[in-house]
């Protein structure tokens, strides 16, 4: 698929080298579209890509470099948070050194994927922090987009990366009953609604929910995802809080995780897909 005139925007994009920024890359390069993308890492790049290196965001050779581009995608996030590295870190101060990047260059527009569920009245740090960066960036007067992304299935994703690991030993857990729900969004789609999002004026300056064409539970996306590779086990919820907050490194599924997971975050696709234009891929396609 070609976007015509998305062709001619010049791209940056921040946090370029996660599982996002991978297929992003991948899906701009397709299309023949020009993208400066930011790491902090040495890794090989595509064809119409230029990889600009950097430590800090404050660096003051990065504004030369990225003077006059017409977007910036900022896909830096952190899902966990220790007392060394916290969500306020990363997620709220490295959003606020992107806004200032983004005036410094000149780049008029940043689009920012944000949590889906978050809302000014959430209750617990990973969704807070991401409220928190959203009104550095709705406050900065650049143009925005932010899309509060539910579940992002793709090669290699965080929640596949997780199942799969529990597969190769033997079970898949599932934390409580399972019949709290998810909305699944394919990182294809996700993708193309970025690039759609960066010229098209609908989306100026609003939240869109980024959410797949079909709502399911926790329980039956496992069963779903697992096609009889292992078995399935429940726990009981608060055995697994119990570990996430004692024993973090060893728990399959981390605080927040479990926050989102029983938080039951359902939206509505259709919106989505009349603002953007195209049909969202069915959840069985992405499995
Ligand atoms: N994946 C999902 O299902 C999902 C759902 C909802 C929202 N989101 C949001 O979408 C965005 C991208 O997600 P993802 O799945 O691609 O995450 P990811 O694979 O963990 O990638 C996150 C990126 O952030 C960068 N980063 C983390 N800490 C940093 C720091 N201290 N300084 C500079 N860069 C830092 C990483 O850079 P390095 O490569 O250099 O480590 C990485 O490129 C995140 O904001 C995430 O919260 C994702």
């Amino acid at each position: 698929m070609i976007f015509v005139k998305e062709k001619k925007s010049r791209i940056a994009i921040v946090g370029a080298n996660g599982f996002v920024g991978r297929n992003i890359r991948k899906f701009l390069s397709r299309n023949e579209i020009s993208v400066a993308s930011l790491t902090r890492t040495k890794y090989p790049h595509l064809k119409y890509e230029t990889n600009i290196r950097y430590s800090d965001l404050d660096q003051k050779n990065l504004i030369a470099k990225l003077k006059n581009y017409d977007a910036l995608i900022h896909l830096i996030g952190q899902g966990t948070q220790s007392a060394d590295v916290t969500y306020e870190d990363v997620n709220v101060e490295l959003t606020k050194k992107i806004v200032q990047l983004c005036k410094n260059a000149k780049i008029r527009k940043i689009i920012y994927i944000s949590g889906f569920g978050v809302s000014k009245s959430t209750t617990f740090g990973y969704f807070i922090s991401k409220f928190k960066a959203e009104q550095e960036i709705i406050r900065s007067g650049l143009d925005y987009t932010i899309l509060r992304a539910s579940y992002i299935i793709g090669n290699n994703d965080p929640l596949t990366k997780n199942l799969n690991k529990q597969i190769k030993s033997g079970s898949i857990i599932i934390p409580g009953s399972g019949s709290y729900r998810l909305q699944p969004i394919s990182v294809n789609d996700v993708a193309k609604v970025i690039l759609v999002s960066i010229t098209n004026k609908q989306f100026l300056n609003k939240i869109v929910d980024l959410v797949g064409p079909q709502t399911i539970t926790f329980e039956n996306f496992i069963k779903k995802f697992i096609k009889k590779r292992a078995k399935i086990k429940k726990i009981d919820l608060e055995k697994a809080y119990h570990t996430a907050l004692n024993q973090p490194r060893n728990a399959i599924y981390g605080l927040d995780d479990l926050n989102i997971l029983v938080g039951d975050f359902t939206g509505n696709h259709k919106k989505l897909e009349q603002l953007c234009g195209f049909k969202l891929t069915p959840l069985k396609e992405i499995l």
